[in-house]
């Protein structure tokens, strides 16, 4: 039997490249080797976008485009989008009856944010109990690995204890989740800081090349190299993670030498990173906007995939009602 990965994503906008690069290809990897379930977590969008609560179907549609188009294949894996996906708003409850306050208040990324929760308006109980709603995500399928960043690990711990008082109170339900975490360095945005839309220092999935290319030409670089023939160090410069994402090894060692010894100049190295992240880029967006043309073609996905999850979530609800003694036989 496969092993059981479930993973998601909040629709909250066109994805970049540093999805690409920190979390769907490692998707498009696991398809080969587990049962895998990838949901748009359209609910968790909610937490601070209930405001534009009409945007977010359209978004998710967007992000199952991005998401097929760099080869996430829904005849491998069940694409969903789990508010579509009834048994989600009855876990959820349940699970908020039996998770005591105290662990989501400790959750590092509550307390990060809970200083900037008042002024962003999302000073809610959802947003509290958003680990809990990503708890239900994975229990439903019985997930046993999810593929998550650093940031997202300790809402896998506490996934785990909510599962063991779960397990301990009702029976032997669910298998512990545990983190499979994503080996790959993260792409920094055009400006060296984090790649975020807010920074407006990406490069997205479904943009023109020719406004790629716009953006790589005056990325900065390591400031070292103010002359040609300065020379730098490329771990201080974004423009050399991308070539570690996007080129060849061979071109990455010669550009590595070459940043070192001043024997390339930075618009070289632009140009050929140019030309590699075109080998990339170009084909993911033409096979995005081939599928958006037709557009049975995303609603048929998710309406197959949002029935085979359904079909597993249902099974799961009649175990934990059995547990509780909440069934009807
Ligand atoms: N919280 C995740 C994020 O912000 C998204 C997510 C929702 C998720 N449900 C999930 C990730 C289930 C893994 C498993 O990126
Ligand atoms: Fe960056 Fe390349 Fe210039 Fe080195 S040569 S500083 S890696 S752009």
């Amino acid at each position: 039997m496969k092993k059981i990965v479930v993973s998601g994503m909040r629709p909250t906008g066109p994805l970049h490249i540093g999805h690409l690069v920190g979390a769907l290809k490692n998707w498009v990897k696991l398809q080969q080797e587990y049962q895998t379930f990838f949901l748009v977590a359209s609910l968790h969008a909610l937490t601070s976008e209930y405001a534009n609560s009409d945007k977010i179907m359209e978004w998710s549609k967007e992000m199952i485009a991005d998401w097929v188009s760099v080869g996430i294949d829904p005849k491998k894996s069940v694409i969903f989008d789990h508010s579509k996906v009834d048994p989600h708003y009855q876990l959820h409850l349940i699970l908020s009856m039996i998770t005591p306050k105290g662990w989501l208040e400790r959750v590092p990324t509550y307390k990060e944010q809970i200083k900037q929760l008042k002024a962003k308006n999302i000073d809610t109980y959802g947003f509290l109990g958003y680990p809990v709603l990503q708890t239900v995500d994975i229990i439903l399928y019985k997930g046993e690995l999810v593929p998550v960043g650093e940031d997202q690990v300790s809402h896998i711990e506490l996934s785990r204890e909510i599962v063991r008082r779960f397990n301990g109170l009702y029976g032997d339900v669910f298998p512990e989740p545990k983190p499979l975490l994503t080996k790959v360095p993260k792409l920094p945005g055009l400006d060296g800081r984090k790649m975020s839309k807010s920074y407006d220092n990406a490069i997205y999935l479904k943009e023109d090349f020719n406004e790629v290319k716009k953006k790589i030409f005056p990325m900065m670089t390591d400031t070292r190299r103010k002359r040609r023939s300065d020379p730098g160090i490329p771990e201080d410069c974004p423009v050399f993670y991308y070539h570690k994402a996007f080129s060849e090894n061979e071109e990455i060692k010669e550009i590595d030498n070459g940043c070192r010894k001043a024997s390339i100049g930075c618009i070289d190295c632009k140009k050929i990173l140019i030309k590699n992240l075109e080998k990339t880029l170009v084909p993911i967006k033409d096979k995005r906007e081939a599928i958006l043309k037709d557009k049975d073609i995303i609603n048929d996905i998710l309406k197959d995939g949002n029935k085979k999850a359904d079909t597993v979530a249902k099974s799961t609800m009649i175990e934990v009602f059995k547990g509780m003694g909440f069934s009807d036989e």
